[in-house]
């Protein structure tokens, strides 16, 4: 099985961006962990901060992967072109966030991709990837 992961603007920050709400680790460091727990996947990992290259990573893994587990960050929340791509492909793409973004600011409230997500995972720190993966093997 393969599971494409793409994560969004300053998600590149991780461990050093607002710990307090982000948490201390790298998405690198997490990754290797990741691919050490389910060795039996096929980990590919993108990340970008420019609108149009997640969108075309979207397209390009939507057609070839068997899963999207997609952390669009601040573009979830303004982002029709991210939310049209996501309905665009036809493997299912599973919405993630580390932190709660229901108990922060009003803004963060919406997304434009949940209507579309096969499912979504909202505020367990770095673990909602780990729960977005086990929903798709088992
Ligand atoms: C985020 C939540 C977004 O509101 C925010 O803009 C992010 C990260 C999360 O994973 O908690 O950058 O997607």
């Amino acid at each position: 099985m393969t599971i494409s992961i793409i994560n969004g603007p300053n998600l590149n920050l991780l461990g050093k961006r607002e710990p307090e709400v982000y948490g201390t680790t790298s998405f690198e460091e997490y990754l290797e962990l990741l691919v050490k727990r389910y060795p039996n996947i096929t980990f590919e990992y993108f990340q970008s901060n420019i609108e149009g290259e997640l969108i075309n990573q979207i397209q390009h893994a939507g057609f070839k992967s068997d899963a999207i587990i997609l952390n669009a960050a601040a573009y979830t929340h303004t982002s029709i072109g991210i939310g049209d791509a996501v309905k665009a492909v036809p493997c299912p793409v599973i919405e993630v966030h580390i932190s709660n973004t229901f108990s922060r600011e009003e803004f963060r409230h919406q997304s434009f991709i949940s209507p579309n997500a096969a499912g979504v995972v909202i505020g367990f720190g770095l673990k909602s990837y780990d729960l977005a993966i086990l929903s798709l093997i088992e």
